[in-house]
């Protein structure tokens, strides 16, 4: 009983809240502002309800997307080719991928490291990683206070993590941010999502090839 109360919890209200939190116009133009690095092969990870599908550039037609939980994709004029793929493990082959997204999804994959393995993967030589993620915050306060939080939030959030560090977990992974951006969402408490990490990062060891 509990398990489908769960399921329920995790497939309509979570989604349900998500949207309306990560849909508000000031996430809105925050995606469209990424987004407009977009081009080529697209790949976007952790789709959700297909938020981002409104502002990618007109010039895109069509993106492949995967999300394990696959939810209905409104009609849009972006047509999607969806998968249940986890990004810890994708089917596709190596170097297929011009650009890939990760909007509000980086937080919740259980293995960021692998992860951001397959990531560098399936990206062309040439591609680039487009990101908007809530992380950590830059004040040690509030950082500590993200720490704490995090256990308890983190099951009522579907697996969400408020206290990841993107630019340090990107970089380990061996990629290079080339634009970088770290700011306040007003519209989120501080300590929950309030900072955004916006960039667009290229693999380390194909610098050579852009
Ligand atoms: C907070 S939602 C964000 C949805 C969407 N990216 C957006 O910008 O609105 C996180 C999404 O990541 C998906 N997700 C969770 N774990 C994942 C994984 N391991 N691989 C890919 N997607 C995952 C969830 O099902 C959910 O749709």
């Amino acid at each position: 009983m509990i398990e489908i109360l769960f399921r329920l919890y995790e497939r309509k209200v979570f989604p349900y809240f998500m949207n309306k939190a990560l849909g508000q116009a000031e996430i809105m133009d925050n995606r469209r502002h990424i987004l407009q690095h977009a081009n080529g092969n697209i790949l976007e990870i952790g789709i959700g309800t297909g938020l981002n599908l409104s502002v990618y550039p007109s010039s895109i037609t069509e993106i492949t997307a995967i999300d394990p939980l696959l939810r209905e994709i409104p009609s849009a004029p972006v047509v999607v080719k969806l998968y249940p793929d986890a990004a810890e493990q994708m089917h596709f082959e190596n170097n297929t991928f011009d650009t890939v997204v990760s909007t509000f999804t980086f937080c919740s994959v259980k293995d960021l490291n692998i992860t951001l393995r397959e990531i560098s993967r399936v990206l062309k030589p040439n591609g680039r990683l487009l990101f908007l993620e809530h992380g950590k915050a830059e004040k040690k306060f509030v950082q500590k206070m993200q720490d704490v939080v995090n256990p308890l939030y983190t099951v009522f959030a579907c697996g969400c993590n408020i206290n990841r560090n993107y630019q340090q977990v990107l970089s380990e992974a061996g990629f290079k941010i080339i634009n970088y951006n770290l700011y306040r969402a007003r519209i989120f408490p501080k300590f929950l999502a309030g900072y955004l990490y916006e960039g667009v990062a290229i693999n380390e060891k194909f610098e050579n090839y852009l």
